[in-house]
């Protein structure tokens, strides 16, 4: 992805951050994901009073655009609030990215715009992937 791209791509991040309903961590994250034909879905936090239900940016942002059809992931962009650090997905949300894809482009971001930049592979080191479940497997016996 050109420079130009990354960054309308974190600033869409960015805004989404904006929408984030986050009363009880009062943390903030956004997400925006581009898919290989150009569209942009974004999502962010959404808590919940039973803490154990809330939901990540990056799952909703994913969650928007399977539902809709867009299966093609091609990069995904963090915000948060931190100012000193990048925001890194958590481990669920490695393990969702990875679902579609080891190569997709993950943005982590500050709020001043700079970023890193890993992919789902690398994020997720050996990561257990739809391919797995079609590699050859042994009998099984008894049940
Ligand atoms: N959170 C995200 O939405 N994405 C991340 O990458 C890290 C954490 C949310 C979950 C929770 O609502 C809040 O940030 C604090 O953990």
């Amino acid at each position: 992805m050109d420079q130009d791209k990354i960054n309308e791509l974190i600033r869409v991040s960015q805004e989404a951050k904006e929408k984030a309903y986050c009363p009880y961590s009062k943390f903030r994250v956004g997400c925006a994901l581009i898919t290989e034909d150009g569209s942009v879905f974004t999502g962010c936090n959404v808590e919940n009073v039973s803490y154990g239900l809330s939901i990540c940016a990056e799952r909703t942002a994913i969650v928007k655009a399977i539902s809709e059809g867009h299966h093609n992931i091609k990069a995904l962009a963090i915000s948060s609030d931190m100012k000193n650090q990048f925001i890194t997905p958590c481990g669920m949300c490695r393990q969702f990215i990875f679902e579609f894809g080891k190569h997709i482009s993950i943005y982590q971001t500050k709020p001043d715009m700079s970023y890193e930049m890993e992919t789902s592979s690398q994020l997720l080191w050996k990561g257990f992937g739809p391919s797995d479940l079609a590699s050859e497997r042994i009998s099984q016996n008894g049940s």
